[in-house]
């Protein structure tokens, strides 16, 4: 018999601990690996993220589930285990992103619709099989001074909303992430816009997935923290807690079990110390945690570095950062 989707969202979202976001597509994890001078290939992948996984304690205290990209699903970890045994000895649960990505939206200059739907069923089925039990859809808002415009959050809301649809028949918690890009172009705008836009964007998404008769029980919503733009950084970590609380009140019921956000480009340490600072500060009617992808893996990837030799240093590199999120995840963590 297949688990409850709540039992599975309840398990994403165990006390101290968050998910691992390395579901990088082929194509951005080679731009993560030229920053390294390391070539990608299948094994150099491979390696990199059997090092992650076999980073025990961390995955053991503080990761509760990792967002996988398909070809790690189903690939085996150098001593020929599955990944997915890796993970799970580590008390972790398997998950998959299932986007097809963003690409340009037609007839909407500088904006993007994900794509992926077509055939999505029969894809979910085998992932299902193959041990994922929760899984990613991201759906990526640009701003401006003009954008969005109202079609794209439309399109996007829509697209995720179909998916998470999907996922909850398959027995797959959906993992909601609409990304309101902190680092697009120009990425020099206010955090009022970012609220205005992150505000106008969840109540949209909100009402597609009660449209297409989603149990918010069974979701995990991924969302980008109210943030300035890349470019124009300057507020401060109290604004960035209070901006996107208030934000998340206004918007997202309280029967969601769980939201978990993304890092979307912040440094390490700012995706730490915005969690714990909303963590401390108040009082959350949903459980709340980190999905980080760059955010928990640059330092184990900088102290890597490619190197087989450096496996123990990388791995030292992502326990310590996986720890500071942990500790902020439960609002403890201090500069
Ligand atoms: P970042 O934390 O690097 O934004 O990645 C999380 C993620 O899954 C984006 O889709």
């Amino acid at each position: 018999m297949s688990e409850r989707l709540e039992d599975i969202a309840a398990a994403m979202m165990s006390a101290g601990k968050g998910l691992l976001a390395a579901d990088e597509s082929t194509a951005t994890i080679g731009k993560r690996f030229d920053t390294i001078a390391l070539t990608s290939s299948e094994t150099s992948r491979r390696d990199y993220r059997e090092m992650l996984f076999r980073a025990d304690e961390a995955m053991k205290t503080c990761i509760s589930g990792v967002i996988l990209f398909e070809e790690t699903l189903f690939q085996k970890a150098a001593d020929g285990t599955p990944f997915v045994d890796v993970i799970r000895a580590a008390g972790a649960i398997p998950g998959i992103k299932v986007d097809a990505g963003a690409k340009p939206m037609p007839l909407f200059p500088g904006e993007t619709v994900t794509e992926g739907l077509d055939g999505l069923a029969g894809r979910l089925k085998t992932y299902y099989e193959a041990g994922a039990r929760f899984a990613k859809w991201r759906g990526v808002i640009a701003v401006s001074d003009v954008l969005p415009s109202f079609g794209s959050v439309k399109a996007n809301a829509h697209a995720l909303a179909r998916y998470a649809a999907l996922c909850q028949q398959a027995g797959i918690v959906p993992i909601v992430e609409p990304e309101v890009l902190m680092d697009g172009k120009p990425g020099d705008h206010s955090i009022q816009r970012s609220e205005d836009v992150t505000e106008m964007t969840l109540r949209i998404v909100f009402e597609e997935l009660a449209d297409a008769n989603v149990s918010l029980e069974g979701i995990i919503l991924k969302p980008s923290m109210v943030i300035d733009g890349k470019k124009a950084r300057k507020a401060s970590v109290a604004e960035v807690a209070e901006r996107t609380v208030r934000v998340l009140k206004r918007t997202v019921p309280s029967a969601v079990p769980g939201i978990a956000f993304l890092s979307g480009g912040q440094s390490t340490e700012e995706a730490t110390a915005h969690l714990s600072a909303m963590k401390a500060g108040y009082d959350l009617p949903w459980g709340m945690t980190y999905s980080y992808g760059r955010a928990l893996q640059t330092e184990a990837l900088n102290a890597w570095g490619g190197k087989p030799e450096n496996v123990a240093a990388g791995q030292r590199a992502f326990t310590h950062r996986a720890k500071m999120c942990s500790l902020a995840a439960t609002g403890g963590w201090k500069k």
